[in-house]
């Protein structure tokens, strides 16, 4: 079998006993929704949606306590090693100021960088369901590496499909290559026996086609009495693997000003691929929290985490938003609790009241 090597390569980050030691406890700092307000089914079955603020390695561990084997869609869109910083203005009461969001900077130390993935992907097999699938989302500068560890890792068999989603709306100047206008999805699953939910999208035009019919095993036309092959007109076809989506622009009304917050369009239809109604999904890169929102919307339970406060407060604050909208029908609600290891650093700024606050994110000047 061909297998990537890079200097450093190692399954394990560290000794699992040391972390059990260091990072396995997690507490709630924050809880969503006063019960009195849900009265549903759900209520009853005390499940609450999880968003982790920390680093993902640590909750990754931290989860294969009670999670190993049930999570039944992973979606992770994480640095792409592109080399860029990602900025947002903070304007929190008279204070405005310039801020990272993320880094995604490794001195292009492309060691480093595939060493974190490996060691979370890793993780994420253990995480998932027989039924479950990985969709990893990256670009040009890294997705031809990762394939070739996903392929290590859950077997070329399990490779489902390599998404291209293709931004057509993304301005990118290239005056030496073609401009670049699509991500890759790497789509895998556990095992054969995976879900998978046909998508159909409506076609510009009405197509005539030919009928179809299987009999004894090969497709046949239909004919009607006279033996004239039959039509039908189909107004709409099956999603294949390049799916044409916009990227999000500053003007619409779902950005949270996340300089790389996804199109919510691009994760109803992952999740609506590769999940049913009530599905556990998680994202460990959750960012804006744009594919917890989508899995909240479209009724599973969801997963979150995300190294960055500022990630923490956009994806709550987005949640709460939609089921602020949702209020007359609480039924509908579910609770979601946020949950840290209280490093240090956690708590300099949950002291420093940086949840209550009414801060605004915008795009950096
Ligand atoms: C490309 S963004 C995700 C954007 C998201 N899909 C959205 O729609 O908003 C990547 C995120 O990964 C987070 N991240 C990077 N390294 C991490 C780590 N080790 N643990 C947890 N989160 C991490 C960053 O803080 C950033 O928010």
């Amino acid at each position: 079998m061909v297998k990537l090597i890079w200097e450093g390569k190692a399954e394990k980050p560290v000794n699992l006993k040391d972390l059990k030691n260091k990072f396995l406890n997690y507490y709630k700092i924050f809880e969503v929704h006063p019960e009195k307000k849900i009265q549903n089914n759900l209520d009853k079955e005390e499940w609450r949606n999880k968003l982790f603020w920390g680093n993902n390695i640590e909750v990754l561990y931290h989860l294969l306590n009670n999670f190993k084997g049930k999570v039944d869609l992973i979606y992770i869109d994480p640095p792409f090693f592109s080399g860029s910083n990602y900025q947002i203005k903070i304007k929190d009461n008279d204070n405005v100021y310039n801020t990272i969001a993320y880094l995604d900077h490794w001195e292009k130390n492309l060691d480093s960088y595939l060493q974190m993935l490996y060691e979370r992907i890793i993780l994420f097999k253990e995480l998932l369901s027989q039924t479950g699938l990985l969709f990893i989302h990256l670009d040009w500068h890294a997705s031809h590496y990762v394939r070739l560890i996903l392929d290590e890792i859950f077997g070329e068999e399990r490779f489902i499909n390599n998404i291209i989603w293709y931004y057509y709306n993304k301005y990118s100047a290239g005056k030496r290559n073609l401009p670049r206008a699509h991500d890759d999805i790497l789509v895998y699953s556990k095992s054969n026996k995976y879900t998978f939910n046909e998508l159909r999208i409506p076609r510009k035009k009405p197509k005539k086609q030919l009928m179809r019919e299987m009999i004894n095993g090969v497709l046949k036309n239909v004919k009607d009495k006279n033996g004239h092959v039959k039509y039908r007109i189909v107004t709409d076809k099956k999603v294949d693997d390049v799916w044409r989506i916009p990227c999000m622009q500053p003007a619409s009304k779902e950005w949270s000003c996340f300089p790389t917050q996804k199109h919510h369009k691009l994760l109803e239809r992952i999740i609506k691929l590769g999940s049913n109604e009530e599905d556990l999904i998680a994202d460990f890169f959750c960012g804006s929290g744009t594919t917890l929102l989508v899995a909240d919307k479209l009724n599973r339970k969801w997963i979150g985490c995300d190294i960055s406060a500022y990630s923490i407060y956009l994806s709550r604050k987005r949640i709460l938003n939609f089921h602020n909208k949702i209020s007359n029908t609480p039924e509908n609600i579910r609770r979601f609790e946020i949950l840290t290891n209280f490093t240090e650093e956690h708590k300099k700024v949950i002291n420093s009241g940086f949840f209550e606050k009414e801060i605004i994110i915008g795009r950096k000047n």
